[in-house]
């Protein structure tokens, strides 16, 4: 098979049009049978539930082409349940795990020159989306969805050049509720992150470090990333918190930092305590590992002394293994990685 004319290496993120992507609508009741198709388009009532009451959710995923020539996907059984419950909760009729992974299996398989080559960097970035077509004037959910998975060749989510660590910004805005709906991927939550973004980045910033916004003193994650942060004697800790996305990179790393030998802590992080810790960075599919080398608080300016100019020693080691086991260099846990070819 010929891969694509793509000029891999420099590829940012963002959308790529592929030539193949999987559709399966749900009416009277039911999924039906879906297939795959080239329409790229979709056509929806003025009136459907999505446009007017946000009523949708997506995940997001990369399958490698590994060492040794495969094609693989990451954990694919993760993102299909997460997606399981984003539905749920938003009153979208969900679609069965086992039919997700087999649409994310036909997709890549049908996208195989558009899978970027081993040593590239790249990836292919798999978007499956769900959303209510059918009408709805009042508040309630539709009666009619759409399940799609399509497909993009991506490099980083951060742009290279300049400082190779983020500067982060703590937002004066939040990205989730108390009892709201941060800790699934609703693309309400994103819809409320788009101002903040566009305030940091004019501000100078690559991102913002949004608060608990219950007390506004707890580190929760950034638009599109969980935390990770070293303390001085290698530990490696996570805020938890009922209103952050569960990160499917970052409990595989938390994993992967244990079984390396490091202690680990899922726990509540204070702002006021983010100057002990040596290393921080941003974990997930799109931002893999990015280091953080400074948080601004309203002008005070946190500094993560081992992070400042990229990677910090222990965030390394836990890029290398991530990496190593997604591009098929280092065997995985059993389980992590599906091969597709
Ligand atoms: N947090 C948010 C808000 C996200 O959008 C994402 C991306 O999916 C993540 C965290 C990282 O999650 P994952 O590692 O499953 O991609
Ligand atoms: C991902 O990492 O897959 C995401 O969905 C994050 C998004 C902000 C691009």
């Amino acid at each position: 098979m010929e891969k694509k004319n793509i000029d891999w290496e420099n590829l940012g993120f963002g959308y790529y049009k592929t030539d193949k992507r999987y559709v399966s609508n749900f009416k009277d009741g039911k999924w039906d049978s879906g297939c795959i198709t080239e329409d790229s388009m979709v056509t929806i009532s003025e009136c459907a539930g999505v446009i007017h009451y946000c009523q949708t959710c997506f995940e997001g995923m990369k399958a490698y082409t590994t060492q040794d020539g495969h094609v693989v996907v990451f954990r694919p059984d993760l993102n299909a349940q997460r997606m399981y419950d984003s539905a749920v909760r938003l009153e979208i009729p969900p679609f069965p795990v086992e039919r997700f992974i087999d649409a994310v299996e036909q997709v890549v398989k049908a996208n195989l020159e558009f899978v970027p080559p081993y040593g590239t960097g790249a990836a292919l970035y798999l978007r499956p989306v769900m959303f209510a077509t059918g009408p709805v004037m009042g508040v309630k959910p539709a009666q009619e969805y759409q399940f799609r998975i399509f497909a993009s060749p991506v490099g980083p989510y951060f742009k290279k050049g300049g400082a190779s660590s983020l500067v982060l910004k703590v937002s004066d805005f939040d990205r989730s509720a108390p009892h709201g709906t941060g800790h699934i991927k609703a693309g309400l939550n994103y819809a409320m992150s788009l101002h903040p973004i566009v305030k940091a980045h004019d501000e100078g910033f690559n991102e913002n470090m949004y608060l608990d916004p219950q007390t506004r003193t707890k580190v929760e994650e950034t638009g599109g990333a969980n935390f990770f942060f070293v303390t001085a004697d290698n530990t490696v800790v996570t805020p938890k918190s009922p209103s952050i996305l569960p990160s499917i990179t970052r409990r595989s790393l938390m994993s992967l930092a244990e079984n390396l030998g490091y202690k680990v802590e899922e726990r509540e992080v204070y702002l006021s305590e983010l100057s002990e810790f040596v290393e921080c960075g941003l974990c997930g599919t799109a931002a893999v590992i990015s280091p953080v080398g400074k948080v601004n608080d309203h002008g005070k300016e946190i500094l993560f002394k081992n992070s400042q100019n990229g990677m910090g020693p222990v965030s390394k080691k836990l890029y290398d293994t991530l990496t190593g086991i997604q591009f098929g260099r280092i065997e995985g846990p059993e389980g992590w990685v599906r091969q597709i070819i």
